[in-house]
């Protein structure tokens, strides 16, 4: 039996629902992969990082969130105010980051998983900050000290698209990818396709709670460039800065260009892509990348009926399979939970 400590950073939506997880299948986990796996930390921003050597009751934890009580008050725990002095100071082996994702500087969740990283951890995340901004640094801090970087829940939540591509469809040689990675544009769009305007459409999906009350970072592109980002990073090996992604978003699409496309036999959706353009100079190819509105006939897998409200999709272009699509959830906490928990299974391996 392999024995996995974990230490658990973010103690909100992702964080609670991936404990859960964890909770419900750690006998599964036992028998299927011959792993046991143990809280040995949790942090949130309020009450500081508690550590417990032997490890933590999960449910206790979960118990004193929901009543808004201080972590702390779990019994013979070790106690730091903050999650980077709690994290440098104890000891696990893998750190799960899941603190809100910032895209102008990526704190606090870089300098959890730099230090992470620095001592010797694994890092499974969900936070698209450091993954966004900084991926190819962090994976080379992570071979420097022989440990794994996971980020599968970054793009499409636990809808498996990382794994697919590096290691499903290893050796092929992937050219161009296109995406329908924000789900809250896509039920916005959507519900403008069944004829609401754009004004409306938006205050459903808050009222639903798949949007913000500031719904920035969504309908204009901002989360879809982050996850260009990211799959720029582990595809093609490139660092692009979020200034190099070509993005527009929605809020400029109106009822009426959604029903020309539909008249049209095609539906507007918000597209992110890359794509490798040949050049015969010396740097190699060039990548582009986008995230823009685009009209997609209905027979493209990203305009299926199935690819509506908040699911997301990937169609992947690679030289041995033409096209690969992944569909699927690219939210919630226990799909978002998933994507971990599949990133600390396969750290075992
Ligand atoms: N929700 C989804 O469906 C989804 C899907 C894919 C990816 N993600 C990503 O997953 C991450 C977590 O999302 P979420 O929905 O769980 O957010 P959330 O509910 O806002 O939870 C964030 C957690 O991080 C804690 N935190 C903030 N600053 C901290 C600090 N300096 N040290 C320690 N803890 C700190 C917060 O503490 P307090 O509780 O004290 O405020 C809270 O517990 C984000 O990066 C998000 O982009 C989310």
């Amino acid at each position: 039996m392999k024995h996995l400590r974990l230490s658990l950073v973010g103690f909100g939506v992702v964080g609670q629902g991936f404990a859960e997880l964890l909770a419900d299948k750690h006998a599964d986990l036992k028998q299927q992969f011959g792993v046991d796996v143990t809280f040995v930390g949790v942090a949130n921003a309020r009450h500081g990082f508690i550590y417990r050597e032997d490890g933590l009751d999960i449910p206790r934890i979960l118990e004193l969130a929901a009543k808004q009580h201080p972590l702390a008050e779990h019994p013979g725990i070790t106690h730091w105010d903050s999650a980077l002095g709690g994290l440098q100071a104890s000891s696990a082996d893998v750190l799960v980051e899941v603190t809100p994702t910032n895209l102008r500087d990526g704190e606090p969740g870089m300098s959890h998983v730099r230090a992470a990283l620095a001592k010797g951890m694994h890092v499974v995340t969900a936070n698209k900050g450091p993954a966004a901004l900084a991926a190819t640094e962090l994976l080379t801090l992570a071979r420097q000290h022989g440990v794994q970087l996971r980020m599968e829940s970054t793009v499409m939540a636990g809808t498996p698209v990382i794994s697919t591509i590096r290691e499903g469809m290893a050796g092929a040689r992937v050219y161009g990818i296109r995406g329908i990675l924000n789900g809250t544009t896509n039920y916005i769009l959507s519900a403008m396709a069944s004829g609401r305007d754009y004004a409306e459409a938006l205050a459903e999906a808050q009222a639903r709670g798949y949007a913000e009350t500031d719904p920035t970072a969504d309908v204009e592109g901002y989360d879809a460039v982050a996850k260009t980002l990211i799959l720029a990073a582990l595809i093609f090996g490139r660092t692009l800065k979020p200034e190099q992604v070509v993005r527009r978003g929605i809020t400029t699409i109106s009822r009426e260009q959604v029903q020309t496309a539909l008249d049209g036999g095609k539906r507007i959706k918000l597209i992110a892509s890359l794509r490798l353009l040949a050049s015969d100079d010396e740097k190699g190819d060039a990548l582009e990348a986008r995230v823009e509105p685009g009209a997609l006939p209905l027979d493209d897998p990203l305009a299926l009926a199935r690819v509506d409200g908040v699911m997301n999709a990937l169609t992947i272009q690679a030289d041995t399979l033409s096209e690969v699509t992944v569909i699927g959830p690219g939210a919630g906490r226990m799909q978002t939970g998933q994507g971990l928990l599949a990133d600390v299974i396969a750290l075992t391996r």
